[in-house]
Parts: structure tokens; sequence; C-alpha cells
């Protein structure tokens, strides 16, 4: 169980800074909408890693900090972040799952506990990516359509301006 809410931490510090990578690639590349969206999407990620590592601390053991991997620096379109972005939280929802099961395998009422904020907050950041991604197909990316999006993307939070 220890080993598996380690790479729980490992994945949330990853996906805050490819967040950030994406956040930074969309500001610099006219998508402030997008951009304001990843900068919150990456302190979201943080949030998420800095609960798990209290957690550990909170049931005796002691939360090691991992490395964190270069995220990709550029990418190939707007649609491109956002499929990377939902094949990363679909990554880490396997591995939730993967925690959760052996939480309830092991009879860890504590961990199962802890862990249901985590799953509501992957479900709903997996239909939201899911989301984007059909609006993207649906609307497409002309001139206007990207314009929207982006916009539309900004409005979804408000949390960092
Ligand atoms: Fe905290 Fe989106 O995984």
């Amino acid at each position: 169980m220890f080993e598996l809410l380690e790479e729980q931490i490992s994945l949330e510090a990853n996906a805050s800074q490819l967040y950030l990578a994406m956040a930074t690639w969309c500001e610099s590349s006219g998508y402030p909408g997008a951009a304001k969206f990843f900068y919150n999407r990456s302190e979201e990620e943080r949030e998420h890693m800095m609960k798990v590592i209290r957690y550990i601390n909170k049931i005796g053991a002691h939360a090691t900090i991992p490395g964190i991997k270069q995220p990709p620096v550029n990418y190939d379109s707007f649609e491109a972040v956002f499929q990377l972005a939902y094949e990363n939280e679909k990554d880490v929802t396997a591995s939730i799952n993967k925690t959760v099961n052996l939480s309830k395998e092991e009879k860890d009422h504590f961990t199962f506990n802890f862990l249901q904020w985590l799953v509501d907050e992957q479900l709903e950041e997996e239909q939201m990516f899911e989301s984007i991604l059909t609006k993207i197909k649906l609307i497409g990316l002309d001139g206007r359509g990207i314009y929207l999006l982006d916009k539309e993307i900004s409005d979804m939070d408000n949390k960092v301006q």
C-alpha cells in the first residue's frame, strides 16, 4: 500500500509539472484561456500531491518526495495538448483504482476512505477533458472556433487571473 501511495505522489507531481508546461506553451502560443485553465490544473494537482503526502505522514509513515520528469516543451496543436492531458488523467485513474482495490483487499478502511475524494475528483477531471475534446471535434479549430473554445475553457474556472 505504501508503495502505491508513493507512486500516487509521483503521478500527482508529474501531472502538476505537465500542466504547468502546457500552461506556459498555451500562454506563449496565443491561447490565454487554456493557459489560465492549465495553471489552475497545475495548482490543483499539487494540492492532490500534498494531500497524499500529509496522509502518509498522518498514518505514521514517512512520505518521500520523488524527482519530476521533464514534461514536453512543445506540443503539436491545441488539440494535442488536451489529448495528452486526457491520456495522463486516464493513467492517473488507473493508478488510483489499483490503490483503492488494494485498500479493499487489505481491509485498510482508513486508506479506502481517504481515497474517496480522489476518486471523485478524478472522475470529474477525466470527464472535463473528455468534454473539451468533444467540443474541439464539434466546433473545429478554425480561427473563430479556436477563439470560442479558448474563451469557454477560460470560463470553466476563474481561480487564476
Ligand atoms: Fe490529481 Fe488529475 O490527478
